[in-house]
């Protein structure tokens, strides 16, 4: 038995309560990435762009899929539709403004300051989130207030402080143009609508992943963490308490939860108050994914945090005091060591550049 074997033996205990891991066996030998069944009918390879992929990557191959047709089998022209729109400044009232433009592929597909610029340079209201895995979502935005990713991507275009072009406009303008009304007619039988827009940027979202991480391949008997990773890893299951809302192969329980950031004066933000109007939900903020990292500081959803080491300092001193805090928040009894583990964790959950 290797080494990365017997790890893995010794994991197989909290990876059991978190759902974290595979479990069937795995020779040294398995392949890297697993193959399903959703690639895109004959695509080109898009290496070109960071983090697209139609193969489901290694530590995700048991995550829940999302039903709807962002994730389905769908065709070149589908995705090739979406990927040209997501980086086309048409979708803006002036033509200025593209989602690329705060959806960094160099940034994971985040922004690396805390709010956005969007059309005639206003601000946005929260932290550009990273797009990668959202394909797994079962929540958009950070309050929750989109439940598929369909909708969720016609949102941004037609929103004044983003790209300011309501729907029925940008629908008559890409049928104006030739050469978007001829893809969307060979795309889609009923031409250029706001769902076949919405369909064709969420096939392009959806395939933005990261998986195959050390920690995925540490779990799968393919690799090896460094002492720091490891130690972090147990500190993320054990005292540090994080896999209570990072939780599952995507390492968010897609749930809300108010750990306190943005609280002023005792006061918490609304958050997902706004969306149920629930007294409970007051400050709650979707749970992100803790993939990616690497690339998309500033961090939370008012992006005032700004590495990695305040993001674990925050969750030490036990988040933002308010009468609404999550039970699972309270301060933490961490050695500076076991901090920094934490973050040497954090930091081994993003890919390797490829
Ligand atoms: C001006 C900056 C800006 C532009 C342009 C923009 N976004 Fe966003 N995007 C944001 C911000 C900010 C949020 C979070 C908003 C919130 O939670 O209230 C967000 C949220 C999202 C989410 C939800 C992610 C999650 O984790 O819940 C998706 C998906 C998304 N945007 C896709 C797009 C697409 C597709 C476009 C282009 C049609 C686009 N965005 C254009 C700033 C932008
Ligand atoms: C009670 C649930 C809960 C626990 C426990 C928890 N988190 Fe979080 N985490 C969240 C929520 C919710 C957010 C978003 C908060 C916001 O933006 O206001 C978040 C945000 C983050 C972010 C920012 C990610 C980004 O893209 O901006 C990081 C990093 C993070 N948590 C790491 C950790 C670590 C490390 C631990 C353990 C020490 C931990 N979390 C424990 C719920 C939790």
């Amino acid at each position: 038995m290797s080494v990365a074997v017997a790890g893995l033996a010794v994991l197989g205990a909290w990876a059991a309560t978190i759902g974290f891991v595979r479990t069937e066996s795995v020779s040294a030998e398995a392949p890297r990435e697993a193959e399903v069944a959703d690639a895109i009918e004959g695509a080109p390879a898009p290496e070109a762009l960071p983090f697209v992929s139609d193969r489901t990557p290694l530590g995700l191959v048991d995550a829940p899929r999302f039903p709807a047709d962002a994730t389905d089998r769908t065709s070149a022209e589908r995705f090739e539709l979406g990927r040209d729109l997501f980086f086309d400044p048409v979708l803006s009232a002036d033509r200025s403004v593209s989602c690329a433009s705060c959806h960094r592929p160099e940034y994971g597909y985040a922004d690396s300051v805390p709010r956005s610029l969007g059309i005639h340079g206003l601000e946005t209201t929260r932290n550009t989130p990273s797009l990668l895995n959202r394909g797994w979502g079962r929540h958009f935005m950070w309050d929750g207030r989109f439940v598929k990713l369909e909708d969720q991507v016609l949102d941004p275009i037609a929103n004044e402080r983003e790209m300011g072009l309501p729907l029925e406009e940008a629908v008559v303008r890409l049928a104006d143009e030739p050469r978007y009304r001829e893809r969307f007619a060979t795309a889609y039988p009923e031409g250029v609508t706001e769902q076949t827009l919405g369909r064709s940027l969420a096939a392009f979202v959806a395939r933005l992943r990261i998986g195959d991480s050390p920690i995925d391949r540490f779990q799968a008997a393919q690799g090896l963490l460094t002492p720091e990773q490891r130690a972090g890893l147990w500190i993320y299951e054990s005292k540090g308490r994080c896999w209570k809302c990072h939780s599952g192969p995507n390492l968010t329980d897609e749930a809300f939860h108010n750990t306190g950031v943005g609280v002023v004066d005792g006061v918490p933000v609304e958050g997902r108050f706004a969306v149920t109007g629930d007294e409970r939900d007051r400050g709650g903020i979707k749970t992100p994914t803790l993939r990616g990292l690497e690339w998309t500081a500033p961090y939370m959803h008012d992006g005032s945090l700004a590495t990695l080491e305040d993001v674990v300092d925050f969750y030490r001193r036990g988040g933002g005091a308010n009468a609404h805090l999550d039970p699972d928040i309270e301060p933490l009894e961490l050695t500076d060591d076991d901090a920094r583990h934490l973050v040497a964790f954090l930091r081994a959950l993003s890919r390797e550049a490829q």
